[in-house]
């Protein structure tokens, strides 16, 4: 059995560039949805959240729901690649999971900046010849569609459903929406966009503030709200499918919510298919 120290950390995992004292979004989610792989660090700042915004498991669920509905239905509408932007670690319901579900031979790129991320989901993967992992940072286009894990995996001259979920909004971009062009430009006609990102639909400033305090001592600290025509921005060459971009919960849901279920959301979400 490996060593631990007071952190919770494995402890070789600082050799493997990995900080375990540095509070991280990707373990923070994994705590969230109920995961253990996180460490003392990332549950503190997550409960820390939880006391500043006591909606953001909430939140979490919705969000990780919305993913698997925008999967199922690119997958349904025949898409049969997936390029997974700021994947998160393998939790229940991941995307190749949802895809093969629906079409065995559907492939996924995963791509995320986060060793424990990428640790986990290439031990998940070893055995899948139809997904791949490749630690990256998204902000950085040129890296992930040129990376092995991708260019290997995805036929570009093919429709691809490009997924942003629950990563936009920890990117401190003022221009997202150009981010999101660089990867819709190697992309066919046919293909997918999936995005969400946090939007104040039903929490207080306060809360914000205190959420913004606990994301500034994250690796990742800045959390960037937008509204509606921001998010709407993103997909620029894309056509909606219904019902457009609305609160993520309200994106297909498979029961009716209510609005004010949906505003619970606290985020925009939607699907748009490249023209
Ligand atoms: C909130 S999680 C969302 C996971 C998943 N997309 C979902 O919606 O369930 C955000 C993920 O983005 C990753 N991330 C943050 N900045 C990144 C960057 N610049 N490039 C790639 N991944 C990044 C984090 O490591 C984390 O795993």
């Amino acid at each position: 059995m490996r060593e631990h120290d007071e952190t919770g950390a494995d402890a070789n995992s600082e050799a493997g560039g990995l900080d375990a004292h540095t509070p991280n979004i990707a373990r923070m989610y994994d705590y969230f949805l109920g995961g253990s792989a996180n460490f003392v660090a990332d549950r503190e700042a997550a409960e820390q959240l939880l006391r500043a915004f006591p909606g953001n498991v909430e939140w979490t669920h919705i969000n990780r729901a919305f993913l698997g509905r925008a999967v199922r239905v690119c997958a349904e509408a025949g898409i049969d690649q997936f390029l997974d932007l700021g994947s998160g670690i393998p939790t229940k319901g991941n995307v190749h999971e949802i895809a093969q579900q629906v079409n065995p031979a559907a492939r996924v790129a995963y791509v995320d900046i986060e060793t424990i991320a990428a640790t986990h989901a290439r031990q998940l993967l070893a055995d899948d010849p139809l997904s791949s992992m490749t630690q990256a940072d998204i902000t950085d286009p040129e890296a992930v569609l040129n990376a092995p894990g991708v260019t290997e995996l995805l036929d570009f001259d093919r429709p691809i459903a490009v997924l942003a979920v629950a990563i936009l909004d920890i990117l401190d971009l003022d221009d997202p929406a150009a981010l999101m062009a660089r990867y819709r430009d190697a992309c066919v006609p046919g293909s997918a966009l999936a995005i969400s990102n946090s939007a104040m639909l039903d929490i207080s400033e306060e809360e914000i503030d205190g959420a913004q305090e606990v994301f500034e001592t994250t690796t990742t600290p800045t959390l960037r709200t937008r509204d509606h025509a921001e998010v709407l921005e993103m997909f620029a060459g894309y056509e909606l499918l219904d019902p457009g971009v609305v609160p993520s919960a309200q994106w297909r849901p498979d029961q009716p919510v209510s609005e004010k279920y949906a505003a619970r959301s606290n985020a925009y979400a939607g699907v748009g298919i490249l023209r």
